[in-house]
């Protein structure tokens, strides 16, 4: 594989950096650049990828181009950006910026990637979905496969799904995060000391999913499966069906996804 150049050096970049060195990508194969050189240089000591400091450097050589900046980055970004990306393919973790607004600033990349993954990856284990402007060359496809591979899972979606996506993967973790400290609160009301029930209830949603993905069936049908009639789970499980959990749920995703189309409007 030709050179990856990162443009943004942050939580992101590193996560895909990491993840690919632990894939054996060699890091010699990797360059990163930053506005101010201060996360550059972080990500370069850590882990020896070469800090670039000016853009021609960073994408002289480069391949591909992984664009990993906030979002509001991209409309102030050097103009140069079109002609040192002609030929090279162009993939973004920018939230809410789609494939038309990329190309205003990348109009002559071979192809485009747009992307969303989700803070587990930071530990490679996220999910990201993602959407492209023209179908991809085999050779760019192994390319997408090993960048995204690098955070976790990856999903290809058609474009005009991405809000949905984001409402469910990208602000996802949030919810169980926060179901996880009602778990815990709960606990701790049920007369649990906070420690144990902080641990109970991280274990318990660990334990849960790893289950859930090792048996790969319904989630319904696991839920069933440690539910006797009249038993404990079953109390409990009523009043969840009583307050309409999977209403608020849905509720939920669909606030999630309205916000994700009001912000990603005019990008
Ligand atoms: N974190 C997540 O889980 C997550 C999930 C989904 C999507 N994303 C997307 O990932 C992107 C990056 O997020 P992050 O959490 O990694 O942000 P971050 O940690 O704040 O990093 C931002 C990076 O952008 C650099 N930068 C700022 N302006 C720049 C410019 N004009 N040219 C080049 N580099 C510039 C900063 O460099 P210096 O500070 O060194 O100047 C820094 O390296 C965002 O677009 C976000 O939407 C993140």
């Amino acid at each position: 594989m030709s050179r990856i150049a990162f443009l943004g050096a942050g939580n992101m970049a590193a996560a895909m950096v990491d993840g690919l060195l632990a894939k054996n990508v060699p890091a010699v194969d990797l360059a990163c650049f930053s506005a101010s050189g201060k996360t550059a240089a972080g990500l370069a000591t850590r882990t020896g990828v070469a800090q670039k400091n000016s853009l021609d450097a960073l994408l002289a050589g480069a391949d591909t181009l992984v664009v990993a900046f906030k979002p509001q980055h991209l409309a102030a970004a050097d103009p140069r950006l079109a002609e040192l990306t002609a030929g090279k393919l162009v993939v973004s973790v920018l939230a809410g910026k789609k494939i038309a607004s990329l190309a205003k600033t990348f109009p002559r990349a071979r192809n485009l990637v747009r992307t969303m993954p989700n803070t587990p990856s930071q530990i490679g284990a996220g999910i990201t979905g993602w959407c492209v402007r023209a179908p991809l060359s085999p050779p760019d496809q192994a390319i997408v496969d090993t960048l995204l591979g690098a955070l976790g899972q990856a999903v290809e979606i058609p474009e005009n799904q991405m809000d949905a996506l984001t409402s469910v993967s990208g602000s996802g973790p949030a919810y169980v995060f926060e179901f996880a400290a009602a778990l815990r609160d709960a606990g701790v009301a049920a007369g649990l000391a906070p420690g144990i029930a902080q641990k109970l209830s991280v274990e318990t949603l660990l334990g849960a999913a790893r289950l859930l993905a090792r048996k790969n069936i319904e989630p319904e049908k696991l839920r069933d499966a440690v539910t006797s009639p009249n038993g404990t789970t079953f109390a409990g499980l009523q009043r969840m069906a009583a307050r309409d959990f999977r209403g608020l749920i849905r509720e939920t995703v669909l606030a999630a996804k309205a916000r994700s189309e009001e912000l990603s409007q005019d990008s």
